[in-house]
């Protein structure tokens, strides 16, 4: 099944945005570039957290056609385990990332929570939690890639074609 063009673009955009914000923190975190990078991310994380909104939200209303059938059913699991937690790391890198950016001295976002909270020892374990999160990623992301890899290279299946931006891939 080839996946919808909204989910495409939503994929494309967000992985896009997910490496800008990776890059981004970590050049605020290594005092590589300063307080411009910080307002950047805080900026891409607003935009990111309505792209995984509307994502979730199309994925809840809209069901996918059946998927690949030659995949095995331990192939299927995995990739459905690791996609789940793709979804769930961008919710807590939001949800840690909002509660973070909302102490700040001058926060970019637009509707910040109340700054007691972010400021509080409980705020402060969003930032570990934000923090700890890129490590997660990696392993996450890795294993999805090298899914990818497994089906365009050994399998030579469709997977990755359905959700390339054009039909070749
Ligand atoms: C931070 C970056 C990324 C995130 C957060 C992400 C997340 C996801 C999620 C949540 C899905 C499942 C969509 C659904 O069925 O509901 C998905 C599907 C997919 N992604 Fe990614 N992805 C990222 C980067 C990549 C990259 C770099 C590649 C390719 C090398 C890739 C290849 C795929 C493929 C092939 C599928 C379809 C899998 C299938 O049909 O079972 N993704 N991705
Ligand atoms: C997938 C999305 C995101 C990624 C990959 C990401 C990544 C990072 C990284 C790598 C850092 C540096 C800390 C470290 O050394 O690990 C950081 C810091 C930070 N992020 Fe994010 N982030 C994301 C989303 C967000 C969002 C949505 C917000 C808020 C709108 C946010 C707000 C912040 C703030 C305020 C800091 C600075 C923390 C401090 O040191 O005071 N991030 N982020």
């Amino acid at each position: 099944m080839r996946y919808p063009y909204t989910l495409i673009l939503l994929h494309w955009t967000t992985a896009a945005l997910m490496v800008a914000l990776a890059i981004s923190g970590l050049l605020y975190s290594y005092q590589i570039v300063g307080s411009n990078a910080l307002i950047f991310h805080q900026w891409g994380g607003q935009l990111l957290m309505i792209l995984v909104f509307i994502w979730i939200g199309t994925r809840l209303v809209f069901r996918l056609g059946p998927r690949n059938p030659d995949h095995g059913w331990w192939e299927k699991m995995l990739a459905a385990l690791v996609k789940g937690a793709l979804y769930l790391l961008l919710v807590a890198y939001v949800v840690s990332g909002y509660v973070t950016a909302s102490g700040l001295r001058s926060t970019e976002l637009v509707f910040p929570i109340n700054v007691a909270f972010a400021r509080s020892d409980a705020g402060d374990l969003f930032l570990e939690i934000h923090i700890a999160l890129k490590w997660a990623l990696l392993v996450v992301l890795s294993l999805h890639v090298i899914g990818t890899l497994k089906h365009s290279l050994i399998d030579r299946d469709d997977t990755f074609r359905n959700i390339w931006i054009t039909k070749k891939g």
